[in-house]
């Protein structure tokens, strides 16, 4: 019986696609238990590039089961199509599974996703507008539809009776234009619920009975801990618990069931969306790092704003998620970089912060506080691949600095390293740190 956790430590973009599908060679079983199509996760196999934001990224391993727990918020319609576009490249996606308690996000979810941003002005978080928030707030507040009631068309029918007035009332109140239709929605919904209904199952039994056959189990988080509804930059954030914690209520198992935490952090950090980004980067070294690491938005296009690595918010992601190992990724988007530095603590005030405040107005005014590293010298595309295949040795001496320094800063072993996109491109030392 053995659960892994993979969480973001970071604002998500952290590189989890990539940490999961290599880890998923010896997992039996990949489950997502949070967020919804908001996720991008990208997957390199060879020559040919996925791109997932409702699939398991263990999915392209057929032999494998992949589970989307009751945690998601899942629009049928783009999970619809990420099965079907997977299909046109080779797969049969037979082995995908889907809790009958994930709750589905509606149509009208995304209107009042974005007529809500428009409303909130300053604090708006820059959703990527797959109405994740509103369907949340409805499973929170018991207006949701769940994936059972796609199968059960009367059930459907009362909900949308119910429900579908007071959306409609939201919409009208928010200034938005869309009628809503129930006729519509129920026929919709029931022709989601009769497409999808061999994968739908209750995935709570289905992972207990896999634990207790002493399969592997590997939980994929989406976004990253600074994301989370409860430890993120609230209200700039999402609205799922993206926390390791998350993966027992997500997936339907109990705690105890969990043994390994595994933090995954890109060797800077960046951001898409609004809210204070204490180490952000501006000018020329910040555009440089954009186009070196493709920091684009998997699901929105957006251009993602970088910075620095911050150990104020990485010792905090150790800390809410019980971290036993870290997964440092992009480690040859720094190379050759003459200035590079870590963010070691925060001034404000005149005091020195080394916990990450609450308050977005203290977050906001917060100055980082910076150590400087010598740089690694930038190896071309192979030889990185090559370094990784020779092992860490292999690896230039300013880079094993810096990771090394990290990991002893924030107390966790380097589990893994990542120094280019493919699965070739990473180096395990798991071994070496005995787990
Ligand atoms: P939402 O999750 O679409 O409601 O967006 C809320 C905030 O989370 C916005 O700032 C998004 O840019 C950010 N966000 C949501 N999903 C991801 C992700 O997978 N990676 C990075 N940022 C995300």
């Amino acid at each position: 019986m053995s659960a892994t956790v993979v969480v973001g430590a970071q604002w998500g973009d952290e590189g989890k696609g990539k940490v999961i599908d290599y880890l998923a060679e010896r997992a039996d079983v990949v489950v997502r238990f949070q967020g919804g199509a908001n996720a991008g996760h990208t997957v390199q196999v060879g020559d040919e590039t996925y791109k997932f934001h409702l699939l398991p990224s263990g999915i392209l391993r057929p032999e494998k089961l992949n589970v989307i727990g009751n945690g998601v918020v899942v629009d049928p319609a783009k999970l619809i199509e990420e099965v079907d576009a997977l299909r046109g490249r080779g797969y049969e996606v037979s082995n995908l599974r889907v809790s009958d308690r994930a709750h589905v996000v509606m149509p009208y979810h995304k209107v009042i996703d974005r007529l809500e941003e428009e409303a909130k002005g300053q604090l708006k978080a820059g959703t990527t507008l797959r109405g994740i928030g509103p369907a949340y707030e409805d499973k929170v507040g018991r207006l949701g539809i769940r994936f059972v009631d796609l199968l059960e068309e009367d059930v459907l029918r009362a909900k949308l009776q119910l429900i579908v007035p007071i959306k409609q009332k939201v919409i009208t109140a928010l200034g938005g234009t869309e009628t809503l239709s129930i006729e519509e929605l129920h026929k919709q919904g029931a022709a989601w619920g009769a497409r999808l209904k061999e994968h739908v199952v209750d995935a709570s039994v289905l992972l207990d009975d896999q634990l207790r056959k002493g399969r592997r189990v590997l939980f994929e988080g989406a976004q990253g801990t600074h994301l989370c509804i409860d430890h993120g930059i609230y209200p700039f954030g999402t609205s799922s618990n993206c926390v390791a914690g998350a993966a027992a209520t997500g997936g339907g198992v109990g705690p105890t069931r969990i043994s390994t935490v595994l933090g995954v952090v890109k060797a800077y950090t960046s951001r898409v969306g609004t809210g204070p980004f204490p180490t952000e980067l501006s000018g020329p070294l910040a555009e440089y790092i954009r186009e070196k690491g493709k920091e684009y938005g998997t699901t929105t296009g957006r251009p993602r704003r970088v910075g620095w690595l911050d150990l104020v918010m990485l010792r905090y992601s150790v800390r809410v998620n019980g971290l036993t190992g870290l997964a440092v990724t992009r480690l040859d988007v720094l190379a050759g970089i003459p200035e590079l530095q870590v963010c070691m603590a925060y001034k404000h005030g005149g005091q020195k912060v080394r916990d990450f405040p609450a308050s977005m107005k203290v977050l906001a005014e917060c100055e980082p506080v910076l150590e400087a590293f010598d740089p690694w010298e930038d190896l071309a595309g192979e030889e990185w691949r090559k370094a990784a295949k020779q092992g860490y040795k292999a690896l230039p001496t300013e880079l094993r600095r810096y990771v090394e320094f990290v990991s002893a800063e924030v107390g966790v072993p380097n589990d893994l390293l990542s120094v280019g996109a493919g699965r070739e491109d990473t180096l395990d030392l798991r071994a070496k740190t005995a787990r």
